[in-house]
């Protein structure tokens, strides 16, 4: 008899712990230093066989506090930018994801019943559009003081100059986030180093989508590509030259955002364009948009490291206090809101004044 009412209490305890276990706990073993430009970056170092499995390697991972409420994460220097995407967050909030992508905020952190029904209760960011860059410029400055921060923090790192990798919207980030750093340098703000920047990396980048929209059609039907592959029929051939060079279409909507610079023309054209002309590839080719020799859904790279990033002992480890999101909605929107995707950004310009300044760029490029 005695027993019954403390078994209940073992299993509501046991029972409340495993819930809330689906959260991320606020990590508590990380230093904080203060860096360059009066960013605060807080670490930790990582355990050996997480980041790195030769215990001889030193890695460290954390934050960098660039805003009140953007934090950046990054491995050594793996950057999850911006906030709310990987493992920077803005601000934390018990919530779950649905299957539209919705970030959906919960009371406490309980995983109630039609939660559990996605199987993604956990920590994530406030989907708050307002918290988060809407523009490749607009990422720019949080970025520049992630690597002041982590510059200050970790001085033994960064004597030998900076070399930036980055890909695919990496078109974008890569050239005006360095030409950026350029224009900081050139600053000489009081509490900053300067960026010794030696080596920009663009694999597969986006740059201008008047030209690229165009090579979706290029690459699959005229003068197509390296394999011959050819599935398409004239129907769809036809269809797919209208969706571009059709009067009120893809080009002629492109040329009006790049001619108005407009938040409204940019985002409808990229939509337009992303729906009537890139879709076409997703749809008719069967074929994986970064590697045309793997058909759809291409399996490559795996995913298994989402699941790794998001347990608890590697949460832990790697001093991290969100679950990591490969995609986040709310820089999605905000992007979307300014039509980003469909703007040219100056990279062009960009990358020459990089060369000018004597910095190498490599661009690289490849269907498989
Ligand atoms: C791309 O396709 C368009 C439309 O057919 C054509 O006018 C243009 O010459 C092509 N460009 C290249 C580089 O093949
Ligand atoms: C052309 O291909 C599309 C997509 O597979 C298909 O829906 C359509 O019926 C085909 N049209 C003709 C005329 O074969
Ligand atoms: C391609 O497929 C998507 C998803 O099914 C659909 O929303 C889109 O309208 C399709 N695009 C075209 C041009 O058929
Ligand atoms: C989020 O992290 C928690 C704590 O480690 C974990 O239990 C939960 O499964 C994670 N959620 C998702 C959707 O990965
Ligand atoms: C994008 O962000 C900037 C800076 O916060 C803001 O001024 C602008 O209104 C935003 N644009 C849109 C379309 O929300």
């Amino acid at each position: 008899m005695l027993s019954y009412p403390k078994i209940s209490i073992v299993a509501a305890a046991l029972l409340a712990h495993s819930v809330a276990a689906q959260f991320v706990s606020a990590p508590k073993d990380l230093t904080k230093k203060e860096g360059h430009a009066g960013v605060n970056v807080r670490y930790k170092e990582v355990p050996p066989g997480i980041c790195e499995q030769d215990p001889n390697v030193k890695s460290y991972s954390g934050y960098a506090d660039v805003e009140e409420n953007e934090h950046i994460f990054c491995h050594q220097l793996f950057i999850d930018q911006p906030a709310t995407t990987g493992l920077s967050y803005t601000i934390p909030i018990p919530a779950y994801q649905d299957n539209d992508g919705y970030i959906i905020q919960l009371p406490d952190e309980t995983c109630p019943g039609y939660a559990q029904a996605y199987g993604t209760c956990g920590t994530y960011s406030k989907s708050n559009v307002a918290l988060v860059p809407n523009s490749t410029a607009g990422a720019a400055p949080n970025m520049w003081k992630t690597l002041q921060g982590f510059m200050g923090a970790f001085p033994q790192y960064s004597r030998n100059g900076l070399n930036f990798a980055t890909e695919s919207y990496g078109g974008h980030y890569g050239p005006v986030f360095n030409d950026y750093f350029l224009e900081q340098n050139a600053k000489r703000i009081p509490g900053s180093i300067p960026i010794e920047l030696e080596n920009v990396l663009i694999g597969n980048g986006w740059y201008d989508p008047l030209i690229q929209y165009q090579a979706y059609y290029n690459f699959s039907i005229f003068p197509g590509n390296t394999y011959d592959y050819d599935p398409y029929n004239a129907s769809v051939k036809a269809e797919w030259y209208n969706n571009l060079y059709g009067e009120g279409n893809c080009v002629d909507q492109t040329l009006q955002c790049y001619a108005t610079g407009r938040d409204d023309v940019c985002s409808g054209a990229d939509n337009f364009c992303a729906d009537k002309v890139e879709s076409l590839y997703d749809n008719y080719s069967g074929r994986d948009e970064y590697d045309v020799r793997e058909l759809t859904p291409d399996p490559f790279p795996y995913e298994f490291y989402v699941d790794y990033l998001n347990r608890p002992d590697i949460q832990a480890a790697i001093g991290a206090y969100q679950n990591f999101s490969e995609y986040s909605y709310t820089v999605g929107n905000g992007f979307g809101s300014t039509g980003d995707d469909d703007r040219e950004s100056g990279t062009i310009q960009d990358v020459r004044r990089l060369l000018e300044a004597g910095v190498q760029v490599t661009m690289y490029f490849g269907d498989a």
